[in-house]
């Protein structure tokens, strides 16, 4: 541990909440990762873990989950502390308890509580009224823990961040809003190629412009596809959110030139450019299979390093 990290571990100790990238600092991100890479070495070497023993996490679905609810359920199990897996609709809240009123109920039972919503003021709520952490498990606008194991995963492969370009490519979504967050913070150039009307949120834009220039990074945002030249990752998602089903038809009218494949790869003028998704991927639409099964795919190290990441969160918020 570098004289840094311990500074910035006891930082992100102070934190109670991970709502947003946006209200991180580049020193407690790197905080997170160095924890989570040493959790993972000390794993995977058959160290047996017990940061967070006898401690319990609330986790609360309102939309369905494969990654997110895997993960933080085996971290917690490999930290020693145990996940209580909570539907949404079969709780109170689907008939009328409000957030507030949960949140404290469950700060008398549990050590901390992640949720999955739809409104994101949902999640500022939980936060401000839970005396125990909260952890943004995926909102509508923003996805801190997806961001989070991107990044990591991106220097685990680049070995650095600072001065990459990533070309995010299809939906401006909460996926991307925390890639942008994040990537300011970390001196990663984050370039938005996406078609007319599909912007990321421009207040999210502005706030990353002004961090990513303190860092001596940019960001952009086009509905050129050239926009993807010289980058050295292009990420995607997919082309209709959880809750945007309906429009889905509609929206792969609109989004299809901007599918990732082999020819848009090629636009990088990279033949080392990473592809990246959060998964869950509809191949065949934002993603062909040849692209995301090719050697420059890393997919499912970004769906292993939300593990890693996600249980240095849990320790640096729950833990002592
Ligand atoms: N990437 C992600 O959050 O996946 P899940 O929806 O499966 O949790
Ligand atoms: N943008 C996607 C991310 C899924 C992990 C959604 O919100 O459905």
């Amino acid at each position: 541990m570098t004289p840094q990290g311990t500074i910035t571990k006891k930082a992100a100790k102070k934190r109670k909440d991970l709502v947003s990238l946006s209200t991180m600092t580049a020193a407690e991100i790197n905080g997170t990762f160095e924890l989570a890479l040493k959790l993972k070495i000390e794993r995977k070497a058959g160290k047996v873990h017990k940061h967070l023993e006898g401690k319990n996490l609330a986790m609360i679905f309102q939309k369905p989950s494969t990654r997110t609810r895997v993960s933080f359920e085996m971290g917690m199990r490999q930290l020693g502390g145990h996940g209580m897996y909570l539907s949404g609709n079969d709780m109170q809240l689907g008939r009328g308890e409000t957030i507030a009123d949960t949140a404290r109920v469950l700060s008398r039972y549990v050590d901390g509580i992640m949720a999955r919503v739809f409104a994101h003021s949902d999640i500022e709520t939980l936060a401000k009224h839970a005396t125990v952490p909260v952890i943004n498990g995926l909102s509508d606008f923003s996805h801190p823990c997806q961001a989070l194991a991107d990044y990591l995963t991106l220097l685990e492969h680049k070995g650095k961040l600072k001065g990459l370009t990533l070309a995010y490519v299809g939906d401006g979504n909460n996926v991307t809003h925390s890639l942008l967050f994040g990537g300011a913070k970390l001196g990663v150039n984050v370039v938005c190629v996406v078609p007319k009307g599909y912007e990321p949120d421009a207040g999210a834009v502005a706030m990353a412009k002004d961090d990513a220039k303190a860092r001596g990074a940019s960001v952009s945002v086009t509905h050129d596809l050239a926009g993807v030249a010289g980058a050295d990752v292009v990420y995607t998602d997919v082309w209709a959110s959880m809750g945007q089903e309906k429009e889905h038809a509609e929206r792969v009218k609109i989004f299809m030139p901007y599918q990732i494949n082999a020819r848009l790869m090629a636009m990088t003028g990279k033949p080392d450019s990473l592809f990246m998704h959060c998964l869950p991927a509809h191949r065949g639409e934002e993603v062909t299979d040849e692209v995301a099964d090719s050697p420059n795919s890393i997919v499912f190290d970004q769906a292993e390093n939300r593990l890693h990441a996600q249980k240095a969160v849990l320790v640096q918020l729950m833990a002592g």
